[in-house]
């Protein structure tokens, strides 16, 4: 790989495939060192593609090229050439032929995890978004459907259980040999990179759900033998996911089995494979005394939204990797949807807008940003992002808050039909959304292709005697590299206006514009809205339920901010009247804390909280949200230029102290109040009690560390499930106090045989918030429980490090940045794809102070110069320093 030239990829320059592959047969042996797979494919040129009479140029990476044939014929070396990343066949047939190809790879060698590779001795594959081109040659991009049918061979005392896509049709021993094999097809056409194949000595838990059309579903959990056990709630999280996509969207499960595969070495979350969705165990694997009560509702959602792809990315799949969000945005869209109905809706939003203030916000700010869909490319790898994700999913939300729930509905049916079987663009996406509505969404469609998170301000007016209210809103879309200028965008924003009753007021628009559903839409730079028979003063409630990714900026008073968090209808708005406020007192901290001069009691808000906590109407985790101070990050993408991470951290630390302090009987007695004694359940009520009892515990340690040291020990000790411990240790970890290495200790000592919760023991320590955090980080990369093999543990402490310790990770002296590029570089030779997710932490460096912005960019030169970087890092490198 040369870096000084890698390719980049234009949406521009899309072209059909010259070939089409209709079906696949695939034989393939396990062998650690050297598994053979011999393709036999069906081929024809394309009657859509100008260049079907050229050559045959198929992708394949890291093979050995043992046979190829043309209709049965062996190809002579002239007919063919290869290069390290392609295949091709200078003369094929201009009419239909088989292809057959035999190739070998090496499972164990393959430390990507890309493709085939060996986890935990369990053989398994990931081939999106580029892998299955690392398994045999192939068109490898997703526009290219094909039907796939896989004989698997191995050693029976290696690998008894042999899966792939789709229905078992046969299976059996090999006569006077240990091996056996088993066919599995697929009815369905798909793209390569859901193809999936898994071998090992694996044990499974089944159950089975009946359709809404009483067809009977098997479902199977495979884990590693002896953890049986702990496959419950991801089983009941399939059925729950499958009975809510009938319900919610009329989608039925259309295999006879659905299958997961938990595995310990996994690149990302989980993958939707056809009829065999492959996990990372964390994401699976749960008991009361080994999961919190996060990770609970993390397996929920994410099975779920593996599921939901069988529809949105399976049944119709992307056309080209530009069109990721197709599948990703909507179905993150969907598995949030089904959060919100099987738990709280107004818990859901705002946690997940925390995620993408956290994420998404940050990303969208500086060097990395994109549109949702992405216009170039280096390596696709790199654009799994919390814009494709998060913002993608935001934009479908939208879109269903301008059509009204029953239109959006009718909408998703007709794209359902429209598309069934094919590869999709988002323009078809959103002609469906046009055409069942009536809509013109010319303009929406700039949500897709601007980059940047719009600012909307608002200013309002109320004239007594015309007793008309004004709203003035006025959109900018910042500037985003290689975005100089922005258009208006089409926003819609849902408002309220809270009379002194604290009722919302009935709401007459004047002029034309009618207003459905309170939502005004906003489509030029700047709009006034009148509201008529407004008799006195209202409190504006603002983009309620966050209707729109933007960030806000109002003429609000703290006294009209404590009002909305005290009545709001809307409880969304409620919990961010609360943020706006604590970001104000934050800032107003650091400036007091810099200045050394005292800072005042946050009496009022103090008061405001308190008086959330007594209210009988919030359920426990929200008020448990409402306790959490705006996050240090949510601070810095206010501030914006010359972060001082250090003093966002005191700030925020010190107005904890002091709202503890005027807290604290109240939140003592919260603590002893939600002490939880019966067996553990993980249901949505009795896990905020228990968040809400960690926030107390987290405000009385900020008050008195040594008071909380105490309590969070007790904590600690009385803990009967997962969630109290790390409830406890989380608390902890904050205190330089002599109970934390206590605590961590004990941990470690009972739980050191469990992978997972040994993961949680090094993201512990990741966050111990003091500048000296880089070298607890450096030593614990030493200690015999650190595998650099395994990305689980390397996010675990590394990751955590970067995201979440921002004291540690940005220390003024620029440890922090060099301990990441030295993993980065590390890793970078073993596997690009965590390596290059771990470096684009560095994507806030820009919005630093002067000293930590050149230590970062030092840092991040060091990894440029380094030869022989990888396309995944050269990207994500280099788009950072630009
Ligand atoms: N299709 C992705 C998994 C994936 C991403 C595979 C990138 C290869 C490259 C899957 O559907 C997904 O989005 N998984 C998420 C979790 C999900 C709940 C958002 C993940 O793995 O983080
Ligand atoms: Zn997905």
């Amino acid at each position: 790989m040369n870096k000084n030239s890698p390719k980049t990829i234009h949406l521009k320059d899309y072209t059909p495939p010259s070939h089409v592959i209709d079906r696949v047969g695939l034989d393939v042996t396990f062998h650690a060192e050297e598994t053979a797979v011999s393709a036999h494919l069906a081929v024809r040129p394309n009657p859509d593609s100008p260049a079907s009479e050229g050559p045959l140029e198929l992708d394949g990476e890291s093979l050995r090229l043992v046979r190829i044939a043309v209709d049965g014929k062996e190809l002579a070396k002239g007919d063919y050439s290869t290069t390290d990343q392609k295949l091709t066949i200078h003369h094929p047939p201009a009419r239909p032929f088989t292809l057959d190809i035999s190739t070998l790879c090496s499972p164990k060698a393959n430390t990507e995890l890309s493709g085939l590779y060996l986890s935990n001795g369990i053989y398994c594959t990931q081939c999106e978004a580029e892998g299955f081109r690392r398994i045999t040659y192939f068109l490898d991009r997703p526009d290219v459907l094909a039907r796939f049918r896989v004989r698997i061979e191995a050693e029976k005392s290696e690998a008894p259980v042999l899966l792939a896509n789709g229905n078992l049709i046969d299976s059996g021993d090999i006569a006077g040999t240990g091996r056996h094999f088993a066919v599995w097809e697929d009815p369905f056409p798909k793209p390569c990179y859901l193809f999936a194949m898994v071998g090992g000595n694996l044990a499974f838990v089944e159950d089975s759900f009946t359709t809404m059309s009483g067809r009977k579903i098997a479902l199977r959990i495979y884990v590693e033998p002896g953890k049986e056990d702990r496959c419950g709630w991801a089983m009941e999280s399939i059925k729950k996911s499958m009975a809510w996509d009938e319900q919610a969207f009329g989608r039925e499960y259309d295999l006879d089995i659905f299958m997961i595969v938990a595995v310990s070495m996994f690149n990302m979350g989980a993958m939707e494979n056809k009829g065999l969705n492959v996990f990372n165990d964390k994401y699976v694997l749960a008991l009361p005394d080994s999961a919190t009560d996060t990770d609970y509702s993390n397996i929920e959602a994410i099975i779920a939204h593996e599921y939901f792809h069988n529809w949105t990315g399976n049944r119709i799949t992307c056309r080209d990797w530009f069109q990721l969000c197709l599948k990703e945005g909507l179905t993150v869209f969907r598995d949030q949807e089904f959060s919100s109905d099987v738990r709280s809706r107004a818990v859901k939003r705002i946690q997940d807008v925390r995620t993408l203030r956290a994420q998404q916000f940050p990303e969208d700010a500086g060097p990395l940003a994109h549109p949702v869909r992405p216009s170039s490319y280096i390596e696709i790898n790199n654009f799994y992002t919390a814009t494709v994700y998060e913002k993608g999913a935001e934009v479908v939300r939208m879109m269903k808050t301008l059509l009204g729930e029953s239109v959006f509905r009718k909408a998703m049916d007709l794209y359902f039909t429209r598309y069934d079987g094919q590869a999709a663009t988002i323009e078809d996406f959103v002609q469906c959304m046009s055409d069942a509505s009536g809509r013109n969404l010319s303009q929406f469609f700039r949500w897709y292709e601007q980059a940047g998170t719009p600012e909307l301000s608002v200013k309002s007016q109320w004239d007594k005697r015309s007793k008309t209210y004004v709203l003035k809103l006025t959109q900018r879309v910042p500037t985003t590299p290689g975005q100089p200028d922005k258009q208006p965008q089409h926003i819609p924003v849902a408002v309220g206006l809270v009379g002194p009753n604290g009722h919302d007021m009935a709401l007459e628009l004047d002029g034309e514009e009618l207003l459905h559903e309170s939502i005004l839409e906003l489509k030029a730079k700047s709009q006034t809205f009148r509201f008529k028979n407004i008799g006195s003063r209202p409190v504006p409630s603002i983009n309620r339920g966050f209707s729109a990714p933007v960030k806000v900026t109002s003429d609000l008073t703290q006294k009209d901010l404590l009002f909305l968090m005290a009545h709001d209808s809307d409880p969304f708005n409620r919990w961010e009247a609360g943020q706006i406020i604590g970001k104000r007192l934050i800032l107003d901290t650091m400036t007091k804390i810099k200045a050394r001069r005292p800072v005042a009691e946050p009496k009022a808000y103090a008061a405001a909280l308190s008086e959330t906590l007594a209210d009988r109407q919030a359920d426990a985790q929200f008020k448990a949200l409402m306790l959490n101070l705006p996050t240090e990050q949510d601070v810095a993408s206010d501030i914006a230029r010359n972060v001082d991470p250090q003093l966002i951290h005191n700030g925020r630390e010190r107005l904890k102290q002091r709202i503890g302090r005027l807290m604290h009987s109240r939140l003592m007695q919260r603590w002893n109040a939600t002490k939880i004694t019966g067996p553990y359940s993980p249901d949505p009520a009795s896990a905020g009690k228990r968040a809400l009892r960690h926030a107390s515990l987290a405000l009385l340690a900020a008050a008195d560390a040594k008071e909380g040291a105490r309590l969070a020990m007790r904590h600690f000790r009385d803990a009967r499930n997962m969630s109290d411990e790390i409830g406890a240790l989380g608390v902890l970890i904050q205190l330089e106090e002599p109970e934390r290495d206590e605590a961590l200790q004990q941990y470690l000592d009972r739980h050191e045989d469990d992978h997972l919760l040994v993961d949680k023991w090094f993201a512990l320590q990741a966050q111990m918030p003091t500048p000296e955090a880089a070298e607890r980080v450096r030593s614990l990369m030493k200690h015999p429980r650190f595998n650099w093999q395994s990305p689980n543990r390397i996010r675990s402490l590394i990751g955590t490090f970067a995201t979440f310790n921002s004291v540690g990770f940005n220390a003024p002296d620029g440890a922090g940045y060099r301990l990441l590029a030295d993993v980065v570089l590390r890793l970078d030779k073993s596997n690009p794809q965590v390596a290059a997710r771990l470096a684009a932490s560095f994507r806030s460096y820009k919005a630093l102070e002067g000293k930590r912005r050149r230590h970062a960019a030092n840092a991040l030169k060091s990894i440029l110069e380094a030869p022989g970087l990888s396309r995944d890092t050269y990207e994500i490198v280099s788009r950072s320093l630009q």
